[in-house]
């Protein structure tokens, strides 16, 4: 499982909601947005004034794309490609997850530009 690492169980990330996930020296926010059925990994810290604080944010869809809303100051950044919908320059990265069996796994690797490859797997 090269570039994979185990993060955490499925019944650690609460339902339409997100936890921080420690490898190494990055904080990654990982989300289940059940509503979608669908699993999302980015970058923890929010661009804007540098907080730890993504993981924390509310999800919800914006013309049919994934987003979360920081809880500072509500910028908004798009689950599937890092985008800033709110209109800034300001990105995230986003991460591969993968689900097997209760286990999810993360790649750190940075996804590659929007339409490459897919930045995150449904649930089965
Ligand atoms: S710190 Fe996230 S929006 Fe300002």
């Amino acid at each position: 499982m090269e570039n994979w690492f185990y993060a955490c169980k499925i019944e650690d990330v609460p339902a339409n909601g997100g936890v921080c996930v420690k490898y190494k020296e990055e904080q990654i926010a990982l989300f289940n947005f059940s509503r979608r059925g669908e699993w999302y990994a980015t970058q923890n810290e929010c661009p804007h004034r540098q907080q730890m604080a993504l993981s924390r944010g509310m999800i919800g869809s914006q013309n049919d794309e994934p987003k979360v809303a920081c809880p500072f100051h509500k910028k908004t950044f798009s689950l599937a490609t890092g985008e800033c919908l709110s209109g800034d320059e300001c990105a995230i990265k986003t991460y591969a997850v993968k689900i097997e069996g209760d286990k999810i796994y993360i790649n750190l690797h940075p996804s590659a530009p929007k339409g490459e490859l897919e930045t995150h797997e449904l649930i089965a």
